[in-house]
This record gives C-alpha cells, structure tokens and sequence, in this order.
C-alpha cells in the first residue's frame, strides 16, 4: 500500500518489515556491573579497519553509558535467547532473573563484555559517534570475535521468529 505522508507509527511499522537479527550491546556500568540492551540496529560497516555499527535512543541508559565507556560487546543471539532480548529490552535488571535465564557474562581479551552462549560476541571500541535525530550512531572498532554453532533470533514486524531453510 503506498502512502504519502508517514506518521510515526506507520514509519515503526513500515520498518519492521525488514527483518533482522537480535543482539545485546553491553557496557560495563562499574567494576562487574554489566548493563545490556537490546538492539536491532547492529549493522556491519567496514571491513578495512573493522568497523560496526548500533543506533542508540537518546533515552536509552546505554546512550548515556556509551558516551562515558567507550568500550563495548555486542552479543548476537540464538534462535532459543528470545527470553533473554526480552529481558534486555526492560530497563529493570536483577541479578536473579539473570541467574533464572542463565544469563552470564564474560570478558573478552580486549576486556570488554559480552553474553556468554550467543551465537557471535564481539567487542569493539567506540570510535565516533554521530548525533541522527532522536538516536545517535555509534561507530565502533572490532576487537575481537567469537563465534558458537547455533542458529540466529530473527526480528520481524515486531515478532521474533526463526530462519528455515529455502528448499
Ligand atoms: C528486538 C528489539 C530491538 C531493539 N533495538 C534497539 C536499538 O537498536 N536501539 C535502541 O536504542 N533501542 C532498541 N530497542 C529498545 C531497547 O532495547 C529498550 O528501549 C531498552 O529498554 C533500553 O534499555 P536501557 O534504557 O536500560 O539502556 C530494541 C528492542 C527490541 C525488543
């Protein structure tokens, strides 16, 4: 259907037609205090030097953590982590519904962290981040990278879902 003039909820919804995967960027708030939000907005930007991207809403803790930190990981989920985007994408964290989910988290050689058991973690270094409207982007450098075997947590209009092989 084509439309002229978007409001915003149309423009939500027009996005979550494209799908994604599901990560979990993460900071460390205070010596072993971890905090972590989800977010879909993770894109590949350059491969020479190694660089990623997230967009982050002004209103997020993370934007503010960012900001300060400058020192990240990004966590890609697995198809079977839907429990743990949805928990990161609450603002009120606890360390026993982290323990109920089996949440934990590990530092990684460069010391930033990352979700342990996801299907890729990352840490990356914030290079530049840009101011876009209501979110900025944050341009970070990669580390390092652990992969797992697994599948990937898909996002699509609003649902998570999983991939199927084309036959
Ligand atoms: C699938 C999914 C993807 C999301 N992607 C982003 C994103 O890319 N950037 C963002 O700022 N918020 C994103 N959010 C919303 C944040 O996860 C949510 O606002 C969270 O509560 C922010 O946490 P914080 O304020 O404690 O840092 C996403 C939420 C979901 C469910």
């Amino acid at each position: 259907m084509p439309t002229s003039s978007l409001s915003s909820s149309e423009f939500r919804k027009a996005l979550g037609y494209f799908t994604t995967g599901v990560t979990v960027v993460t900071v460390e708030r205070e010596p072993g205090k971890i905090h972590g939000m989800t977010a879909n907005s993770f894109t590949s930007v350059s491969l020479d030097p190694m660089l990623i991207l997230v967009c982050v809403d002004h209103r997020a803790n993370m934007y503010s953590l960012l900001q300060k930190k400058k020192q990240f990981g990004v966590s890609v989920l697995k198809h079977n982590q839907q429990a743990i985007s949805e928990y990161f994408a609450k603002k009120e964290h606890n360390a026993e519904t982290e323990q109920r989910l089996g949440i934990h988290f590990r530092q990684t050689p460069s010391g930033a962290h990352v979700v342990d058991g996801t299907l890729l973690q990352m840490s990356c270094k914030v290079i530049s981040s840009h101011v876009a409207g209501d979110h900025s982007i944050f341009i970070g450098e990669v580390e390092d990278a652990e992969m797992e075997e697994g599948e990937p947590l898909l996002y699509f209009r609003g649902e998570y879902r999983k991939i199927a092989r084309h036959s």
